[in-house]
């Protein structure tokens, strides 16, 4: 007898849907690694190494990468054994369900809806941040309101105040005014909102070419950053590295809220914020059904994208920090800003334009796979098919969820800053990490003898490491964000014990064939 709480789903089951699978399996090594880079470079480095640099680490926002990419590293390897062992499309998810039981499983899928939904909705933003930086070399302005939610729009203005730079805020928008209705002061970011909706429609049409367009993106943004790293060396001060890692003191962020900055707790929880840079690595196990090879092929793509984009990530906030000085970084489109600051206005013009074709990319991705997350649940039945699983008789796509997904997504990306987004990711992105680190150690114990074409090395080390390090940066995000968690998981909980529990397919085939699952 067995609670279905702690139900696993039997590795049988998997092996029966992926023998039903249609999807055609076309990638390989190189195609998966191209996958992951396109997934993985986009808001974190274009965009949020400003708020890192500035808000958490300083010069040494490059050891904050470094330990991120340690974080990630072990949990890439736990990644890399699952996906070798259950090669199956829904990642995380699906690996809990198979090692930890249906709940464990549902937790860690409705979490994912955290790193992709909102993950999408921070890129959204960085991407609005680098069109505005884009339309202003053509002398494109719009006013603050409407590019901006009210919380980014009132701290620029109330540090340019303070620093005696509101002539230069106000040369880059047609007004610092805002609109208002009963005295509440109201704007919002109509091109993050905008490019979402252009993308779920994209997405509700379905696409077609889209490795081969990713593989060109992927080529662009690698070029970018190499561009970047290498002129931008030609412009560092090393003064602007003196010190490297300021001393500790608070900060006061965008929404309000203060938080210690800066020392050697500056540069983990500078690893915490920037992790959302390295999110995506784990999107090439979700194409495991779609890769030739994929017990060999899916670890190669996990850990080769991993490995080039940390080691592009550490130059390129070297170079940044080394450009400006910390303190008058940019938040807004840092990169761009720092070569603008040179005078040098055609690389602005490269760069705005990569990273708008970038996170365009990235966006994409996000929103696909939380497509992909929502379409795996509910075809175990614990979310309403009808809406999240249904496929469109023309398009073939889950319509509905996307438009679903849409209207939360670009809502968000309309409202909340980008700093308050990336750390809800970041929170709940770690989560899945920690647990996918646990459940692959789990495995190991409970069937040591089902073949892994993939072991991930001295698993007795790498498994607690990975819970370590990325709980470790959990513990430094504020605990403002814990209780956006906890609440998003009773939320979850909540949707599980009226619904998904009732209609779960493993309970249902179980108790066909034997009669003995408790409810
Ligand atoms: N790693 C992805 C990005 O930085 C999510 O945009």
């Amino acid at each position: 007898m067995r609670n279905q709480l702690w139900q696993r789903k039997p590795v049988e089951h998997f092996e029966i849907e992926m023998k039903e699978s249609k999807l055609k399996r076309v990638l390989g090594k190189w195609g998966l690694t191209s996958l992951g880079i396109g997934a993985i470079i986009g808001a974190g480095i274009f965009v949020m190494t400003g708020v890192g640099a500035k808000e958490y680490a300083g010069p040494a926002l490059a050891l904050s990468f470094v330990v991120a990419g340690i974080g990630c590293t072990f949990a890439a390897l736990c990644f890399a054994e699952f996906a070798s062992f259950l090669p199956v499309e829904g990642s995380a998810y699906a690996y809990s369900y198979a090692t930890m039981g249906e709940l464990f499983a549902w937790i860690i899928g409705w979490d994912l809806i955290l790193e992709y939904g909102m993950g999408a909705s921070a890129v959204a933003v960085g991407w609005s941040g680098y069109l505005a930086k884009f339309l202003h070399l053509f002398d494109i302005k719009f006013p603050i309101w409407l590019m901006n939610d009210v919380f980014t729009a009132k701290e620029m203005i109330a540090e340019a105040t303070s620093k005696g730079t509101l002539t230069d805020l106000a040369n880059k928008y047609s007004s610092l005014d805002f609109p208002s209705i009963f005295g509440i002061d109201l704007a919002a970011n109509v091109p993050a909102f905008f490019i979402i909706w252009v993308l779920t429609a994209i997405l509700v049409r379905g696409i077609k070419h889209a490795s081969s367009t990713n593989n060109l993106m992927v080529a662009i943004k690698v070029a970018v950053v190499l561009f970047i790293i290498v002129l931008g060396v030609q412009y560092i001060n090393p003064e602007n590295w003196d010190p490297f890692i300021p001393k500790r003191t608070t900060f006061t962020d965008s929404l309000g809220g203060t938080h210690g900055a800066f020392g050697f707790l500056g540069i983990i929880s500078g690893a915490a914020y920037i992790f959302f840079a390295y999110i995506g690595f784990d999107t090439v196990s979700t194409h495991a059904g779609e890769s030739k090879n994929p017990q060999k092929d899916v670890p190669f793509g996990i850990i080769t994208s991993l490995i080039v984009t940390t080691v592009l990530y550490i130059l390129v906030a070297l170079v940044l920090t080394g450009m400006v000085n910390y303190k008058d970084i940019d938040v807004t489109a840092p990169i761009a800003a720092a070569f603008g600051a040179h005078g040098l206005s055609f690389a602005v013009f490269i760069i705005s334009l990569a990273a708008i074709a970038g996170l365009t990319s990235v966006s994409i991705v996000m929103l696909l796979g939380q497509s992909r997350v929502f379409y795996a649940i509910s075809k175990d039945g614990l979310l309403p098919k009808k809406t999240f699983g249904e496929v469109h008789p023309v398009f073939r796509t889950p319509w509905k969820a996307n438009i679903l997904i849409g209207v939360v997504v670009s809502l968000v990306s309309a409202f909340t800053p980008i700093e308050g987004i990336s750390k809800m990711v970041n929170i709940g992105t770690l989560l899945a990490f920690v647990m996918v680190s646990a459940a692959v150690w789990i495995m190991r114990k409970k069937e040591p003898d089902r073949p892994r074409p993939f072991r991930a090395p001295a698993i007795w080390f790498v498994a607690p490491m990975g819970i370590l390090f990325n709980l470790g940066m959990m513990l430094t995000l504020e605990w403002q964000n814990w209780l956006r968690l906890v609440v998003w998981l009773l939320i979850g909980f909540s949707i599980y014990f009226f619904y998904g529990k009732k209609h779960s397919v493993m309970a249902q085939r179980l108790k066909e064939k034997n009669g003995n699952v408790e409810n």
